[in-house]
């Protein structure tokens, strides 16, 4: 029910966000009831509309009594319209309270069902089987809008530095980060395709057009693993540059890196608050970051009790105990050529070793980049495809890029769902996308 105003005009509708410019004014505000607390005589509806929380202040004696039975019998998750004047409360959650004066029920949620989210404690499982609803409340909101932000950073910084945005295909015809890790699917007359596990290959076709490119999308791996650091479909942002070596693709990532963190210092404040993340960890990062090698990162865990040996792959446990030892990204390169992709240039002074980078997350999160520099000579490209297993006839394409004017070139791939949850200090990747999709999660 919408007031009597004098002039018979609706209220001004704004946004939670927008109340300080309307301090004052009678504006309607249309959204959710997120809590209600009941005083006797005065109710305190909570509304959240996505852009924020406001409390409402509903006093009897000022209302009609109808309107303020409605709102004292309201239920969690109602959709309404709270009609009222903004006024500024410093003590107030956003800084600022409305005295209502009318309310328009859009639908009042049934006690016999009522939302299944209460604000006690719930277990993960229950929450991920309700994620459609639990994006509703505060702590996901927060990180999913400091995704936004990481987001819009990471396109800030390509496009601000030359880069040319050029996505890459989804549907593939083969591997390229093995083929262990494949989602196979049916294309037409039995012919079969893969979805994309990283658009590298295609962007090494792109910057021979353009230079500087990256792509940005969903990639998918088939991952068997369960840890909280595997997603079975994320996104990756993947730059790629001609011309480059490793040593500019390592400061390509920091630079990058630390423009992330900044804006979001910057920017999401807020939200990094209501995570409770202490953002003294986020201040120390600061280039340049440590640089080191495969080499010192195995004498580093043997030192620290790891049970790795040369030429081994660093485990999750390995990583946490390697980027426990810094307070701020670390570049770790030189990794073994035979645990790396069949694309990665080995080192000419060492060739069992391949001018690849991982880029690792301090706090113990780990590997949130992996690239490199590519090779670029066709003769030993096609060694590696035929000593990988990998179909010639997929690659014919991906060979001309070496026929046709090749240059050293390279890149990287950010996971932005790992990015988000060590910015976020999260315990899993789960949270860090609205709907995750893991190995044993395909649903809602
Ligand atoms: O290290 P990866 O496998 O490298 C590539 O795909 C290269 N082709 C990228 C390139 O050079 N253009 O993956 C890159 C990043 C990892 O560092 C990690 O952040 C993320 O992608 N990632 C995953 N994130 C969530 N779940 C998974 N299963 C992931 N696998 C990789
Ligand atoms: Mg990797």
């Amino acid at each position: 029910m919408l007031p009597e105003s004098p002039q018979k005009t609706r209220p001004h509708r704004i946004s939670i966000a927008e109340a300080d410019r309307h301090v004052g004014e009678t504006v309607e505000i249309p959204g959710w009831l997120y809590n209600l607390r009941k005083s006797g005589k005065i109710v305190f509806p909570l509304l959240r509309d996505g852009s924020g929380l406001m409390q409402a202040v509903a006093v009897k004696s000022a209302l009609s009594e109808a309107v303020f039975e409605e709102i004292k019998n309201l239920t969690q998750e109602s959709s309404i319209i709270l009609t009222g004047k903004v006024r500024k409360d410093d003590r107030a959650p956003g800084g600022y309270e409305m005295d209502v004066e009318g309310i328009q029920t859009v639908q009042r949620v049934s006690e016999q069902d009522p939302y299944p989210i209460t604000p006690k404690e719930h277990g993960v499982d229950f929450l991920m089987d309700h994620r459609h609803l639990w994006l509703r409340s505060q702590r996901q909101h927060s990180i999913i809008r400091i995704r936004h932000t990481i987001i819009k950073a990471v396109r800030d910084y390509f496009d601000s530095h030359g880069f040319t945005l050029v996505d890459t295909p989804i549907f593939t015809p083969a591997a390229c980060e093995g083929t262990t890790t494949l989602f196979e699917v049916n294309y037409f007359d039995d012919d079969k395709a893969y979805l994309s596990q990283s658009g590298q290959l295609y962007s090494e076709a792109t910057a021979m057009a353009f230079g500087k490119v990256y792509c940005f999308g969903p990639t998918f791996r088939a991952e068997k693993s369960k840890t909280r650091r595997h997603l079975t479909e994320f996104w990756m942002v993947e730059p790629e540059i001609a011309y480059a070596t490793l040593e500019d693709i390592k400061d390509c990532a920091e630079e990058m890196i630390l423009f992330i963190v900044a804006r979001v210092l910057e920017s999401r404040r807020e939200d990094l608050k209501v995570l409770e993340r202490d953002v003294s960890k986020l201040e120390s990062v600061q280039g340049p970051f440590p640089r080191i090698s495969y080499d010192e990162a195995v004498r580093i865990l043997q030192a620290h009790g790891s049970e790795i040996q040369w030429g081994g792959d660093f485990g999750g446990a390995d990583e946490t105990i390697l980027t426990q030892q810094f307070d701020r990204p670390i570049m770790v390169d030189r990794y073994p050529t035979a645990i790396k992709a069949f694309y990665m240039a080995p080192d000419p002074e060492r060739p069992e070793v391949a001018l690849g980078v991982d880029v690792l997350a301090p706090e113990g999160y780990g590997e949130i980049i992996g690239g490199g520099q590519r090779i670029h000579d066709p003769e030993l490209l096609l060694k590696r495809i035929d000593e990988h297993h990998l179909p010639r006839e997929a690659f014919n394409w991906y060979i001309d890029l070496r026929k046709y004017g090749t240059v050293p070139h390279g890149g990287f791939g950010m996971g932005i769902e790992r990015c988000v949850s060590w910015i976020c200090g999260l315990e899993h990747v789960r949270e860090t996308i609205a709907f995750p999709r893991m190995l044993y999660r395909l649903r809602p």
